[in-house]
């Protein structure tokens, strides 16, 4: 049996020359008893260290040693392992390496495991530095500023894991001591050693920093304490100032998350004293306004007369000439029409434009409007859902359909959906009853009821959204023919002639 002794603070090339000479010697794994002079140095009464006698390393013979690529990195990673026998397991591997070369492929293999086993935890005690140091400043008397941290890892990782705090805190001056060894950055070098340091117990405001952060970022609902452990494990609260705070937060989670419901049930939302005091100074019989449409239009971009406003991008007034003969009411704007602040724009609108231009309706002669000016949609991810506008959202918008009514005076008021129909006539009556009739309106005016455009757009199937356009086809052409009859003008003459 032959003793090696290694300082084994995580010294890849110091294991690996070792290895090397005891390799090409061919010493068998079984013969060698690795030390680590640490262990040795409580062992008082242990063998006196020897490796290879001189005359055996002037015999040992040079031939190029080669290993597969994937122990290399594993080798380097389990060498800072803090097990003793980390040293003797490299060796058995890279022995059996020589007949086995695709050892490393077989994760049952006892040994393969062990090696992996042993870089997951180095990998995972580096990645716990990497987020638990926490640096104090320190009056180090240069211009720079200086920090020190004191961190406790398992495993001999300071060199290991140096790099990445130098990379990330490279303008600064910064220590970090461990019972492990420390690492320096002073701007220029980076140094590490193995001597252990000893906690220099400091706070300094930062801690607060942490403390408020942490407490912040805390979210009692979604408390789920195992996990927790498992992120920031306890050893490590000794030194996270913010972690004195985990118990407290522990024990008050329950309560905490009752009050936020008790909170959510009792107070109001937080646009409701906007919308409250909009309420207060809209008056609820329509008052004299605007007398002209660009005037109406002016003051409807403020209307916050329902709460749609608050997630709306803008008013969507309608548009049109002031005398036009037709007016054609839809239901609200729709995501397109949100952002481009115009009525029927949108896939609906263009729908509408084609089959309107088939029988001749002249839009631009029109005026296009909707019951209800604000969109009115569900978040959903990064799309906004297209949501129905309710009774009481279509009363408070008809304040403004009524004015462009009176207005405009249209004398053919075409309702598409049954949104716009009830706006416009308050009535329960149901949609499929009325359409396509022309159906006494206001004071001598002609209202046509037919569909949306959406629906159109809904239907699954083909056939059958062929039959249903077809349908609000004819529809419009009676608009289009009631147009013409009554010299409206809003018609295409050359179009609309067929
Ligand atoms: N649907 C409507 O009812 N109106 C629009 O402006 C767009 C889609």
């Amino acid at each position: 049996m032959r003793t090696v002794m290694l300082e084994g603070k995580g010294d890849f090339t110091e294991w690996r020359n070792a290895a090397r000479a005891l390799l090409q010697a061919r010493v068998p794994p079984q013969e060698i008893d690795w030390r680590c002079r640490e262990d040795a140095a409580r062992d008082l009464f242990g063998p006196t260290p020897e490796a290879l006698s001189d005359a055996e390393a002037d015999n040992v013979p040079q031939s190029g040693l080669t290993v597969p690529q994937a122990f290399l990195p594993l080798a380097e990673a389990a060498i800072c392992h803090s097990d003793p026998a980390r040293f003797q397991l490299l060796y058995r591997v890279l022995f059996r390496l020589q007949e086995e070369r695709a050892l490393l492929e077989i994760r049952s293999d006892a040994d393969v495991a062990q090696l992996h086993a042993m870089e997951k935890s180095v990998r995972r005690d580096c990645h716990k530095m990497t987020a638990f140091v926490r640096f104090k400043e320190i009056d180090g008397g240069t211009l720079r500023r200086q920090f020190l941290a004191w961190f406790e890892p398992d495993h001999h990782i300071v060199a290991r894991a140096a790099p990445f705090f130098q990379r990330r805190f490279t303008d600064m001056d910064w220590v970090i001591a461990t019972p492990k060894g420390t690492a320096a950055w002073d701007g220029i070098s980076l140094t590490t050693s193995t001597e252990p340091a000893d906690n220099p117990m400091l706070t300094d405001d930062t801690d607060m920093l942490w403390r408020t952060y942490f407490s912040n970022i805390f979210n009692p609902a979604r408390l789920k304490v195992k996990m927790m452990q498992t992120e920031m494990p306890k050893k490590y609260w000794k030194n996270l100032p913010e972690a004195e705070l985990i118990p407290g937060m522990i024990a008050s989670a329950e309560a905490s998350v009752i009050a936020m419901a008790e909170r959510a049930a009792r107070d109001a939302p937080l646009f409701h004293e906007r919308l409250q005091a909009a309420a207060r100074t809209v008056p609820e019989a329509p008052r004299p306004t605007a007398g002209t449409l660009e005037e109406l239009r002016e003051e409807a971009r403020t209307c916050t007369r329902c709460a749609l406003h608050c997630k709306a991008t803008q008013t969507v007034f309608g548009e049109g000439p002031a005398d036009a003969g037709t007016m054609i009411v839809g239901e609200q704007p729709g995501d397109q029409e949100d952002l481009a602040g115009r009525p029927f724009v949108g896939p609906a609108g263009k729908l509408f434009d084609t089959v309107a231009g088939e029988v001749g309706l002249d839009r631009s002669r029109a005026y296009v409007t909707n019951a209800v000016k604000h969109f009115k949609y569900e978040p959903r991810g990064k799309r906004r859902i297209h949501q129905k506008p309710n009774m009481g959202e279509v009363q408070q918008c008809k304040w403004w359909l009524k004015l462009e009514l009176d207005l405009i005076k249209p004398k053919l008021v075409v309702a598409m959906g049954a949104t716009a129909l009830a706006a416009l006539t308050d009535s329960r009556q149901r949609l499929s009853d009325l359409r396509g009739r022309m159906l006494p309106f206001g004071e001598g005016q002609t209202l046509l009821v037919t569909v949306h455009p959406s629906y159109l757009l809904r239907i699954p199937d083909a056939e059958r959204r062929a039959e249903e356009t077809a349908r609000f086809r004819s529809d419009l052409a009676a608009a289009a023919d009631f147009a013409r009859k009554a010299g409206i003008g809003d018609v295409s003459r050359g179009i609309a002639a067929g």
